[in-house]
């Protein structure tokens, strides 16, 4: 009895106001502990805000197979697009490395040609494709470099680079553009192929100072209806700069034509374009 009410004397000797906030302290604590916890767990298992710096000490390599590398690579990529499957590569090749294949191209330029569709008359193309352009190949390069950029796009890729085209090493100056157009081959319009490619890669060889985009215009499916405008410059569009890299898929994972890898070249307006593409084909050496 004496005890029950030296204990309600204490209770009551706090006073309600004081009870009420301990009571919403005990709340609060409560609720911002479980949203702390909770926030842990998200950046364990998802990938925001960036994920984790890959640092040797924290990943070992695995034991490799006999193909594999002993080693761990990071080529830091962007997610474009996924309509069609665009991805950036900041920092692709190095600005030595583009001065190079940039040396080695300029002796041998020619005026770049296009694909005669059924009904194309050089008339009709005139004005499509404006750059100049010349084909090299890996072992046709005796400095490696185009060996090495090779690998890593393999890398990037892997896809085997037995499956790549040689080198396209294009040149665009003041004006000069490339109109919308697929890197694919579509069967209805060229005829039966031995090969499709399947993806294709663009190394920027030069900073531009202004235009010189490459464009995809029906990126996620946007601005169909205005596919009579082809000569505009829109949609998703990717500034070129030197040593960088983009990727895009033309085929479907199924091997049909991604309709929205349509894509062009804006015109240069300040400047001069630079640009190595590597055509990757889902064939090897039949085209
Ligand atoms: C191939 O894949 C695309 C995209 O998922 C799909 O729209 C298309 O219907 C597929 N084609 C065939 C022949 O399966």
């Amino acid at each position: 009895m004496k005890s029950r009410g030296k204990l309600g004397g204490g209770w009551s000797s706090l006073g309600l106001p004081a009870v009420f906030i301990l009571c919403i302290f005990v709340f609060f604590l409560g609720f911002f502990g479980s949203s702390l916890l909770s926030q842990q767990v998200e950046t364990e298992f998802s990938f925001h805000p960036r994920p984790r710096v890959l640092n040797e000490k924290e990943y070992e390599p695995l034991p490799r197979g006999d193909s594999g590398d002993d080693f761990l690579t990071t080529i830091p990529f962007q997610v474009l697009s996924w309509i069609p499957r665009a991805i950036y590569f900041p920092g692709f090749a190095t600005a030595q490395q583009c001065e190079s294949i940039i040396k080695m191209a300029e002796a041998q330029l020619r005026p770049s040609g296009v694909a005669l569709h059924e009904g194309d008359t050089l008339e009709s193309i005139k004005g499509v494709r404006t750059s100049s352009g010349m084909f090299i190949s890996a072992d046709e390069d005796k400095t490696g470099i185009l060996d090495l950029i090779e690998k890593k796009i393999e890398r990037a890729t892997m896809i085997p680079r037995r499956h790549g085209e040689s080198f396209n090493v294009l040149r665009y100056e003041i004006g000069q553009r490339y109109l919308q157009h697929y890197d694919t081959f579509n069967p209805a319009e060229y005829g039966p192929q031995k090969s499709q490619r399947m993806a294709s890669f663009l190394l920027y060889l030069s900073d531009v100072e202004e235009g010189g985009e490459t464009m995809f215009p029906i990126e996620n499916g946007e601005s169909k209806t205005a596919a009579h405008d082809f000569k505009k410059c829109r949609g998703l569009k990717v500034k070129p700069r030197k040593g960088d890299g983009l990727l895009f898929y033309t085929l479907y994972p199924n091997g049909t034509i991604d309709p929205a890898s349509l894509h062009g070249g804006c015109p240069v307006i300040k400047g001069q374009k630079w640009v190595a593409t590597k055509w990757i084909r889902n064939e090897v050496e039949l085209y």
